[in-house]
């Protein structure tokens, strides 16, 4: 019989989320969890949010509206940038995958870096496209010197997350900058902005103010995180109308929802909810980040609403540690299995956080 899939596709590790808190209930039989892992917004959704899905509700026997015509208004006015400049995607996530699929072939090259954002590996694996991981400098910096020596002629994308997952940190204005200037022009540079609202370093800047100097630049956002909606899955692609004319050309019709359309576009409407929620992240990332040095563990310099402390010992140990005590957290894999990734909570989710972590490391 022929073999069943290609071999990129065996090579393939499905997606491990972040532990649930029902599977820790079930397992240990414990109530009182806390679910510090999946970099998800603690406060939830703007009320608007919930009262526009109860309206929209109604009319979910009717297929979505396939160009997403008003949440892509919204966001044009929002972003100030055309209608055809933005293709919505089923989370950030499927945009990803798409871009693999659509600008690469399995004789071209993608370049991202090493930790980053675990779906960069996948997208290309499942694309059947050759990728160099870029290690980052002290395993947490960016290092736009190796990510533009890893550009091979063939090389058709680049995947940046700005800040980055897990390491939290985030590369600085000039260095986009430069790294949108040098690189070669058949690239494709792919800033990935999922965390963006919560950046607020003084040399942060988002690419979609740079998106002058190249014209293979693809800006990647998401509802997920700042404005809470993680669960409704959209994200959205802002590039020249070329690109996005590929994107929408081989992304599955009707990719996202009617009722994540309509909860999109609430969200996005009330900036005051979100800019809570954010400012209270920045002065718990503060307290935490302060907390876990306290206890003796490093911690990298985070930019968004997580972020990653080395334990110096296995991880594994670490996660399964804070498991018994209700604290589910994000281990790592290699090179950084000694670090952990702890998603910046409600005050009171951070402090049973942080007294779990004093308890285990005293
Ligand atoms: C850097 C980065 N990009 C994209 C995503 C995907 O987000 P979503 O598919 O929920 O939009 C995540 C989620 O964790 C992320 O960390």
């Amino acid at each position: 019989m022929s073999q069943l899939v290609a071999e990129n596709i065996e090579r393939l590790i499905a997606y491990s989320p972040g532990k649930p808190i029902d599977e820790l209930k079930r397992e240990l039989g414990i109530t009182d969890v806390i679910k510090l892992a999946s970099n998800e917004n603690p406060v939830g959704p703007s009320p608007r949010v919930l009262e526009e899905i109860e309206r929209v509700a109604p009319e979910i026997h009717r297929y979505p509206d396939a160009a997403g015509f008003a949440l892509k208004k919204d966001l044009s006015a929002h972003h100030d940038v055309p209608m055809e400049e933005i293709c919505l995607g089923n989370g950030s996530n499927e945009l990803i995958d798409l871009i693999c699929r659509t600008f690469a072939t399995p004789a071209e090259h993608i370049v991202f870096g090493d930790p980053s954002f675990v779906c960069y590996w996948l997208g290309a694996t499942a694309a059947n496209v050759p990728f160099t991981k870029v290690p980052l400098r002290d395993r947490v910096h960016w290092d736009v010197d190796a990510l533009l020596a890893a550009v091979k002629p063939e090389t058709k994308v680049l995947f940046v997350a700005n800040p980055n997952n897990p390491t939290g940190t985030h590369m600085g204005a000039s260095d986009v900058r430069r790294l949108l200037e040098e690189l070669p022009e058949q690239v494709v540079a792919v800033l990935d902005e999922a965390y963006v609202q919560f950046a607020d370093s003084d040399d942060y800047a988002s690419a979609l103010g740079m998106r002058n100097v190249r014209e293979r630049l693809v800006v990647l956002r998401t509802f997920s995180k700042a404005y809470g909606l993680a669960a409704l899955r959209v994200g959205y692609a802002i590039a020249r109308p070329e690109l996005i004319d590929f994107l929408n050309r081989v992304r599955a019709p009707f990719n996202t929802g009617a009722i994540s359309q309509a909860a999109a576009r609430a969200a996005l409407a009330d900036a005051a909810w979100m800019e809570r929620y954010v400012e209270m992240n920045r002065v718990e990332r503060k307290r935490v980040s302060e907390g876990l040095e306290e206890a003796g563990l490093d911690v990298a310099p985070s930019q968004a609403n997580f972020v990653l402390a080395d334990f110096g010992r296995p991880g594994k140990e670490v996660y399964d540690a804070l498991l018994r005590k209700g604290v589910i957290i994000r281990p790592m894999p290699p090179p950084i299995d000694t670090m952990l990734r702890i998603t910046i909570g409600l005050p009171e989710e951070n402090d049973r956080m942080l007294a779990a972590v004093r308890e285990l490391v005293r």
